[in-house]
């Protein structure tokens, strides 16, 4: 497992006022998006490409066009659902598979209570979008999913990392074809397990059930 920290101004910038409890659901939800838009322009460095002849106005030459089969979005929902259209502005062409993810409050292990994607991925780049890599339990547990239906490079887009939920990645995904691409890894977690400093409960912000 690779992890990619978005060091970039407007990256920092866009972190900082989600982070700021000043701030109110809407603007919330318009900075996530505008952030996955940065950090999924990183995380596309390495998406599949195949050569295509065109002809411009003036010329016939070579170009490239995304490759088949076409790259996958997976939003965990709840809160990877925010981060939909950010990255879908970017891959317009992608499919969109959807997984439900809940961390049970006492155990802290994620249960899965909905899948909607094709069973076979093979050959499949897959974008899958959780705000929080918390403890790392839900994004192991999905991107295990993801390489048992046959995705064979999967990217995951995290707004916000802890190092312990970094940790338990490296060590569950070790040698899996998994990148991780983050605004920031922040301190640690605290006891309820939340992000410190974090920025509260993401899902929470972005729908305004805080
Ligand atoms: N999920 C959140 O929304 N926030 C955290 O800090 C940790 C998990």
């Amino acid at each position: 497992m690779r992890i990619h920290v978005v060091d970039h101004p407007l990256v920092a910038h866009k972190l900082t006022t989600l982070r700021d409890k000043r701030t109110d659901s809407p603007t919330f939800r318009r900075l996530a998006d505008e952030l996955v838009t940065l950090l999924a322009y990183e995380a596309t460095r390495d998406v599949r490409t195949e050569r295509v002849d065109i002809e411009t106005p003036v010329t016939a030459t070579t170009g490239v066009r995304l490759s088949h089969p076409r790259p996958m979005v997976v939003p965990i929902l709840r809160a990877g659902l925010g981060m939909l259209d950010g990255m879908v502005r970017l891959l317009p062409t992608a499919e969109v598979g959807f997984m439900g993810m809940v961390r049970n409050e006492e155990t802290y292990e994620a249960q899965t209570y909905a899948t909607r994607m094709p069973d076979d991925l093979s050959g499949r780049q897959v974008y899958v979008v959780d705000p929080m890599l918390a403890t790392g339990g839900t994004l192991v547990a999905a991107i295990r999913e993801l390489i048992k239906r046959g995705a064979d490079d999967v990217t995951a887009i995290c707004l916000l990392a802890a190092p312990e939920g970094v940790e338990v990645m490296e060590r569950e995904l070790a040698g899996a074809p998994v990148t991780v691409v983050t605004a920031a890894v922040d301190e640690r977690l605290n006891s309820a397990r939340y992000i410190v400093p974090g920025l509260g409960d993401a899902g929470d912000r972005m729908y305004g059930t805080a």
